[in-house]
């Protein structure tokens, strides 16, 4: 933080080589390094100025995804930063805490510079987190960016291996924080982890290998009401989940995904539609910090009411396109008011999609007519609307209004988003 009050963040995208698979070097992009970047972190109230210097030899944007920010901070597919450009959006951080993250998003291209490397987490502090959450970050407090990629035999990155087929790529291997089969130590009876699928296509059902049971504290953008105890959580594409597990001295779990991808299930896969894989080995310490107690209540309020009388709004999902249109960087698809709350109602009429809106949360009020399941009742940006289903979602918009420039709303299965699974709406 500066004397004028100013929390200024500078972050260089460059290009550099990595080491994933062992001996073997890799040419990957990343921020401030060779590969992903900083995890940034801000409080409620901060003013922030970020200084975004494009390394690259390519123009690229830099998004803010969970982040409120007005139109012109977005980072979107307007704000683009030619090659050895500079842009400094700035503004000031105003929502409940969070697990951000951020992402190129230049059209067409933002599969591709992801997968290179370019995406780190953003944490937003605020006062409504209870103090009982573990909070030492690197120690009981630890970000888990999960992302697939595909290495040829001389341990570069597969890019060809992206655009086999339209519905989208599933990688061979499986990154944690950019690491080839990572080993965590962890010194704390009890953890949070904040998990990130900053993968292309991939849906994750997050657990562990023997089953132990963990609760879910926090959905993409936002404390959920008390802890919720599960086995699993769900991530498709672009989403995230705050979890608490508890360990015991010596142990030896191993963080997993099972079941089945949506991509299988369409029956464009394998066969059996199954979907096993080690994420996160995992040793504890033979002593361990003891853990604090369980929060009982974490938000008073996670969820948005939509007033009576709400307008609603209808998005059809197609194949790779939004009510039959493909993005349209010159077309204005919604014209929202400022500071209003709306229904939005995304019908999922082809194979499995997620939704994403930029610079709002919202609140999922039902799925296929039925009252959301435990792990949606958070605030979120991103959701997965099951094959040839409906969900509706409740959603404030930002005060700050801007005729001309647009937020996005988009599948974020990467492929489809690139192939113009996106539209563009203006708050004013
Ligand atoms: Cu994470 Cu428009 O994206
Ligand atoms: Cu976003
Ligand atoms: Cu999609």
């Amino acid at each position: 933080r500066d004397v004028d009050g100013v929390r200024r963040f500078q972050l260089n995208l460059r290009p550099g080589r990595t080491e994933f698979l062992p001996g073997k070097r890799a040419a990957t992009w990343g921020v401030n390094g060779p590969h992903l970047g900083p995890t940034l972190r801000a409080s409620r109230g901060d003013r922030v100025e970020m200084r975004v210097i494009n390394g690259l030899p390519e123009s690229t944007t830099l998004h803010w995804h969970g982040v409120r920010v007005p139109a012109e901070a977005d980072g979107g597919p307007h704000q683009i930063i030619g090659p050895y450009g500079m842009w400094v959006p700035e503004w000031t951080i105003d929502q409940p805490a969070a697990s951000a993250w951020y992402h190129p998003h230049p059209h067409g291209r933002t599969e591709l510079h992801i997968y290179r490397g370019i995406a780190g987490m953003f944490l937003i502090d605020a006062p409504d987190a209870p103090d009982a959450l573990p909070r030492a970050y690197g120690v009981d407090d630890i970000p888990l960016i999960i992302q697939d990629r595909t290495f040829r035999a001389d341990g570069s990155l597969d890019e060809a291996a992206l655009y086999q087929d339209r519905f989208g790529f599933e990688g061979q291997t499986v990154l944690v924080n950019g690491t080839y089969r990572p080993l965590l130590r962890v010194g704390a009876a009890r953890v949070r982890f904040r998990l990130l699928n900053a993968s292309s296509a991939r849906v994750y059902q997050v657990g562990f290998t023997d089953g132990r049971r963990f609760h879910l504290i926090a959905t993409d953008v936002g404390l959920l009401a008390a802890p919720l105890e599960v086995d699993r959580v769900q991530l498709s594409p672009g989403e995230r989940a705050e979890v608490l597990v508890d360990f015991a001295a010596g142990d030896r779990v191993t963080l997993n995904s099972l079941g089945e991808q949506p991509k299988n299930t369409a029956g464009d896969g394998k066969a059996d539609g199954k979907d096993d894989l080690d994420l996160l080995a995992i040793a504890a310490a033979g002593r361990l910090t003891r853990a604090g107690r369980m929060p009982s209540r974490l938000s008073a309020d996670p969820m948005i009411e939509p007033p009576p009388g709400a307008r609603v709004r209808t998005f059809v999902l197609g194949h790779h396109d939004i009510n039959g249109k493909i993005m349209d960087m010159g077309r204005i698809d919604e014209v929202v008011p400022a500071g209003s709350t709306e229904i939005w109602e995304i019908r999922n009429e082809s194979f499995a999609h997620n939704f994403h809106i930029h610079g709002v949360a919202f609140s999922v009020l039902d799925v296929n007519g039925a009252p959301p399941p435990g792990h949606l009742r958070g605030l979120k940006d991103t959701v997965l609307v099951p094959r040839a289903g409906t969900v509706r979602v409740a959603v404030t918009f930002s005060e700050w209004s801007d005729p001309v420039r647009p937020y996005m709303f988009h599948c974020h299965f990467l492929r489809h988003e690139d192939l113009g699974m996106m539209g563009q709406f203006v708050v004013v």
